[in-house]
């Protein structure tokens, strides 16, 4: 979602700012702006559309300055124009927002009572006026932000240039923010993610929750403050972020091909990684847990869906999967004897943190199965299970759903009280083959990709664990292709879903060995609709070769565990593939979010 970047120090910050907020377009956006200080004075240029479009104002009038802070908005309060984009400005401050005001209604209703203007429809309009307001009753820059940001409800980080200091300040509830240093402290910066800071600094620091981060630049330093404006040890800093790198595409036209290649490898390294990690047991134990509670968001969901089954056959422990946007509201049947097990690749997610801080109210054990080192949901948790899955750009999640799923068969063996990997390690490894085997030769998958790619709709099916391929199968069709996708399970269709079946709708059935006649008869169901059908299924099988319009035979001998992550690249690639039949932005598809910090 919203992009922040943050630079004061002895050199010419756009070109910093500039690069900071290229790196975050992949988290999505609709306009970008930077607001810089020249003679003194504030200045802002803001443009809609993509940051290309400010680019090349920002070049035209050779903007160069050593105070400058920038921003890339995804829309929540008020139309996509010139106008809401960010920075908001005055004479005075600057600021840029990421997250939601809740409470920003009835202020503005409060401060346009008292005779402020407004110009713009968003909420972080609120922030600057009372801000400004503040500041100008007599109160320093640093009171006056605190005092502001203490009367707002809601989730944000703002980043604030003042003009009447050389300084920006920067403070953060439940929305993420970092903040850095060159490895000559001349330069400091901020940002909504690491990410956007590689290079430029050598310290990153993530203050903790209501944290003020003050980069002062007449002493090149960073303080941090509580909201009463004491001095706060609430930050952590992080020295291994420095050997992050920038990801380039690597040759690969999109980010996401990019990635769903990566996943052989990241198979490969991620079994050594738990041996060496884990030979301790962790201090959570399945046989004292009442209930585990699986809470995450679109894909991570999904990761969750396809770890329910196997952790309650073998953990014979309550398993719960739930969406993190519904669960927050309701009142959860839980105890402290529960586990609450956050799927995230962010770890920024603002459902599923919103969850963690219900489940740490509630006294739940909490424990992650997380991507993003450093991020919130890291903080929160009290066990952290990293994927290791490498920098996501793709907005599509497809290598971190892979290293999801495997990590929390680490995890089951690891509530069990058990080695991590020994299980799996052979498995593993084939897998790894097979899906090296279908990256090898996407040829066939490509040729049914343009076959396909006008009909009218997808229906996924699956059952038992192939059911949470089938959602993670059509989401992924939808977010990239922009076609209408549904995921179900096999058994389910006849109670609705057949309604939508005819020769111009194609039915993705997923077939594994396991329950193989069942399915079978599912599809005899669409066959006798006359409805299109692409199998996914077992090797050198006459009877889905005769049945299907198309065929994508597997090897699922030697598989086991791991089969429906198998099945899942072959969705991985379709979707990829029809996206570009039909000429989406792959990496950034219209309306998302790589990260979606705001409910
Ligand atoms: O960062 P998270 O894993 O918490 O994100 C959760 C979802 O927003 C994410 O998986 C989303 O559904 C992806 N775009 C799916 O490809």
């Amino acid at each position: 979602m919203c992009g922040i970047v943050g630079y004061i120090g002895n050199k010419n910050g756009v070109p910093v700012v500039l690069e900071g907020l290229s790196r975050l377009e992949y988290r999505g956006y609709d306009s970008a702006g930077i607001s810089y200080k020249e003679d003194h004075e504030l200045n802002v240029l803001k443009k809609e559309g993509k940051l290309e479009n400010l680019e090349a104002i920002v070049n035209e009038k050779k903007v160069t300055s050593s105070s400058v802070i920038g921003h890339t908005r995804w829309a929540t309060h008020g139309e996509v124009n010139d106008t809401n984009a960010h920075p908001h400005g005055n004479d005075d401050f600057s600021v840029v927002h990421n997250g939601i005001i809740e409470n920003a209604f009835e202020l503005k209703k409060e401060l346009q009572a008292e005779g402020e203007v407004f110009h713009s429809q968003t909420d972080s309009e609120v922030f600057l006026v009372l801000l400004t307001k503040n500041f100008k009753s007599g109160l320093s820059v640093k009171d006056a932000v605190l005092k502001t940001f203490k009367a707002l409800e809601g989730n944000s980080s703002f980043v604030v240039l003042p003009k009447a200091e050389n300084n920006i300040y920067a403070i953060k509830r439940s929305a993420p923010l970092v903040c850095g240093k060159s490895d000559d402290d001349q330069e400091l910066l901020a940002s909504s993610d690491p990410y956007a800071l590689i290079g430029f600094v050598d310290n990153i620091f993530f203050p903790g929750e209501e944290t003020l981060c003050f980069l002062d630049s007449s002493n090149n330093r960073i303080d941090f403050f509580d909201l009463d404006g004491n001095p706060s040890e609430n930050y952590k800093s992080d020295k291994s972020r420095k050997d992050l790198k920038v990801e380039t595409k690597e040759g690969f036209d999109h980010f996401m091909l990019k990635e769903i290649y990566e996943q052989p490898k990241l198979i490969n390294e991620i079994a050594k990684i738990y041996k060496s990690e884990y030979s301790d047991q962790i201090s959570i134990k399945a046989q004292d847990l009442d209930t585990i509670n699986i809470i995450g968001c679109g894909t991570a969901w999904h990761a969750g869906l396809c770890l329910r089954n196997i952790y309650e056959t073998e953990l014979q422990t309550k398993v719960n999967v739930e969406l993190a946007s519904e669960f927050r509201y309701r009142e959860p049947f839980v105890s402290s004897k529960d586990l609450g097990l956050f799927i995230s690749q962010s770890g920024e997610t603002a459902d599923t943190i919103a969850c963690t801080e219900l489940c740490e109210k509630l006294n739940l054990k909490l424990a992650s199965i997380l991507n993003v080192g450093g991020s919130t949901l890291n903080r929160l948790c009290h066990e952290n299970f990293m994927i290791h899955a490498g920098q996501e750009i793709g907005v599509a999640s497809t290598k971190a759903f892979t290293m999801q799923v495997i990590v929390g068969h680490f995890l089951m063996r690891l509530l069990q009280g058990k080695h991590p990997t020994a299980d799996f390690e052979k498995e593993l490894e084939v897998l790894k083959n097979r899906i090296q085997n279908i990256l090898d030769d996407v040829s066939s998958i490509k040729k049914i990709a343009n076959e396909v790619h006008t009909c009218k709709g997808y229906i996924f099916t699956g059952r038992n664990k192939y059911f949470p391929i089938a959602l993670e199968g059509a989401l992924k069709l939808k977010e990239i292709a922009y076609v209408h996708a549904e995921g179900y399970a096999a058994g389910e269709l006849k109670h609705g879903p057949i309604a939508l079946i005819d020769e111009e709708m194609v039915s993705i059935c997923l077939v594994g060995p396991e329950l193989f006649e069942k399915t079978l008869s599912n599809i005899e169901e669409i066959k006798a609709r006359k409805g299109k059908i692409l199998i996914v299924g077992p090797k050198d099988n006459s009877k889905l070769e005769e049945i299907s319009d198309w065929y994508i035979p597997l090897d699922f001998s030697d598989l086991n565990y791991f089969s429906p992550i198998y099945v899942n690249v072959v969705m991985q690639l379709l979707s990829y593939y029809i996206a570009r039949e039909k000429g989406t932005d792959i990496d950034k598809p219209r309306n998302l979010a790589k990260s979606v910090t705001v409910e």
